[in-house]
């Protein structure tokens, strides 16, 4: 039994994620914890919602709340969702916290007298009309490059350059409009990355031979072009204060961190904000203090964000000089495309994770989207695909199965399993095919190859059905009834392995397929290799139920309803 340390990359607080998010960190986060506690690992699974940096500040002002109520109707609005798709998160947390203030004002007083950081005087706009300083989105004007009149202080959409605030032709302040606007010098706190870059490079040589490729190649780029030394405060309200004991004029002129200095250090955040809600009996700190090679840690994100955690946060936790626990691997995805076209929050372009789960249950989308997950390229999520795979893979290959063997066993022998007849070849040939079968999803499940065990675990649903066509007990138990016995037998044996199986990827279906059977001592959470052989763990006589069709066949007219609401094509 190993201990494992699991955190997907935190959603931002501003506004409820679509599907390309799910697929890129929660969900498999979600399906690989589930697979380790089952098979017996001591698994903590941390997330939460990153609530700082101006996208919340704007979205609160749009909706015209104050900062901190938007965030926590935001954050309860999107923990709905996540249990709605039955993420098992062992915490679900918010970068707000006391927790994380705490620990971030603790890296960064560290940081700073290991000689990391350092004061810097930046020219800012200043916007007397607001009292304020505008970083970022907070000014609005013209591009200098392409002469678009709404660029943002960060970036122009138009032509896509990174600007600073300061580079806009007749800026206006995106609060108030006011153009009476002044560049005024201004203190902010720099992370001297380029100071740790030798370190951060040996870390990443030692690491990356295990990461996948897309993860150290990406680092790799970002080493190359070299660590910069980086603003980690803002002129903002809302975010985490810069510590007065520390930086007291810094403090006094109400600095917080930058969003992307406190977010990572969430992770640990959250993990204490789990062990306060029951301290006697949670040690956040044996999780991330000290303990090397005692606890393996994983992470799950989107291509965009490993930069961040390859490379910036190992760079802040390396000049802590304290022990705290780096990443061991990490899982990183390209895009889930919508038609060939980018998901897009801002455009509203796609399938949002509420609207999912008012269409179909959350199974039907955790399996089609492990299945298609966007590992080695980028993936398209298409309507005609979504339909097709749920018919074929979860309506025909898995609920068909259930339910003909279930309906037809009670039909001709009542509700208990029957009895009768002895394995012979057919039985043992299908025992060898599932042992194999379930060692190959263990082991693309430990790769952590998402694809690659959604296709061995569709596998094992097709052998049994191989096996009952083979088998077709319906034409024998015309001459052979205890054969037939055999067969149905063997067909639930196979039903309550996949119960079994099937649970990190389908868990409310596999639920289901358990509770058909009213096994005493059923306690079974994994499947070994001699039980896949033998398929004997539901006996004769074990009493069972005919669930409801597991999984709704989706009609022409169903896809059609969808591509309408959402727009089917290219974009
Ligand atoms: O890209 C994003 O959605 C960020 N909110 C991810 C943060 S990950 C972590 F570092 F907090
Ligand atoms: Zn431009």
């Amino acid at each position: 039994m190993a201990r494992h340390l699991i955190t997907s990359a935190l959603p931002y607080i501003n506004g409820i994620k679509h599907l390309g998010n799910m697929v890129g960190s929660m969900l498999p986060a979600d399906v690989y914890s589930r697979y380790l506690r089952q098979r017996g690992h001591d698994v903590l699974y941390i997330c939460a919602t990153d609530e700082h940096g101006t996208p919340a500040e704007l979205a609160a002002k749009e909706q015209g709340l104050d900062v901190a109520e938007f965030c926590a109707q935001a954050h309860d609005a999107q923990k709905a969702v996540y249990d709605g798709f039955a993420l098992a998160f062992d915490y679900f947390g918010r970068s707000s916290s006391a927790e994380n203030r705490d620990i971030t004002q603790h890296f960064a007083r560290k940081l700073n007298e290991n000689g990391f950081i350092e004061e810097r005087a930046i020219r800012q706009v200043y916007s007397p009309a607001d009292g304020r300083f505008l970083p970022d989105r907070y000014v609005e004007g013209t591009c200098p490059h392409c002469g678009y009149d709404k660029a943002r202080g960060d970036q122009c959409e138009n032509c896509t350059r990174v600007l600073d605030p300061t580079d806009l032709i007749n800026p206006r302040s995106a609060i108030s409009g006011s153009t009476d606007l002044e560049v005024r010098e201004t203190k902010h706190l720099f992370l001297l990355q380029s100071k740790l870059q030798h370190e951060v490079e040996q870390w990443v040589a030692r690491h990356e031979d295990d990461w996948p490729q897309l993860a150290s190649s990406i680092a790799r780029k970002w080493l190359n072009e070299g660590l910069h030394d980086r603003a980690i405060t803002r002129d903002l309200d809302w975010g985490v204060p810069v510590p007065a004991d520390t930086w007291p004029e810094l403090a006094a002129e109400g600095k917080v961190f930058y969003v992307w200095f406190d977010a990572p250090i969430e992770y640990i955040g959250a993990t204490k904000e789990w062990a306060d809600q029951d301290p006697e009996n949670r040690d956040w700190k044996s999780w991330w203090y000290d303990v090397d090679t005692k606890v393996r840690y994983t992470e799950f994100m989107a291509k965009d964000n490993v930069p961040f955690h390859t490379v910036m946060f190992p760079a802040t936790e390396l000049g802590v000089r304290e022990p705290w626990k780096k990443v061991d691997y990490v899982k990183a995805f390209n895009w889930l495309t919508y038609y060939g076209g980018k998901f897009s929050t801002s455009q509203k372009r796609g399938v949002f994770t509420d609207q999912a789960l008012g269409i179909l249950p959350a199974d039907y989308w955790r399996y089609f989207l492990i299945a298609n997950a966007p590992e080695s390229d980028d993936s398209s999520f298409t309507w005609e695909h979504f339909t097709a795979t749920v018919n074929k893979d979860l309506a025909d290959t898995l609920g068909n199965f259930v339910n003909r063997v279930l309906s037809f066993s009670r039909k001709r022998f009542g509700d208990d399993v029957p009895a009768g007849g002895e394995p012979g070849e057919a039985e043992a040939k299908l025992g060898e095919e599932i042992a194999r079968l379930l060692a190959e999803y263990e082991e693309q499940m430990e790769a952590l190859q998402f694809r690659k065990a959604a296709a061995a675990l569709r596998a094992l649903w097709s052998a049994g059905n191989s096996y009952l066509e083979e088998k077709a007990p319906w034409l024998e138990i015309k001459t052979d009834k205890d054969g037939a016995a055999l067969t149905l037998r063997t067909a639930m044996n196979l039903i309550h392995l996949y119960a079994v199986v099937s649970k990190p990827l389908i868990p409310a279906t596999a639920a289901i397929m358990r509770a058909a059977f009213s096994l005493e001592d059923d306690t079974a959470t994994w499947v070994t290799a001699a039980e896949a052989k033998s398929l004997s763990a539901v006996p004769a006589g074990t009493p069972f139920t005919v669930p409801p069709v597991l999984f709704a066949k989706l009609t022409d007219e169903d896809l059609g309803t969808y591509k309408e609401r959402f727009g089917g094509e290219e974009g």
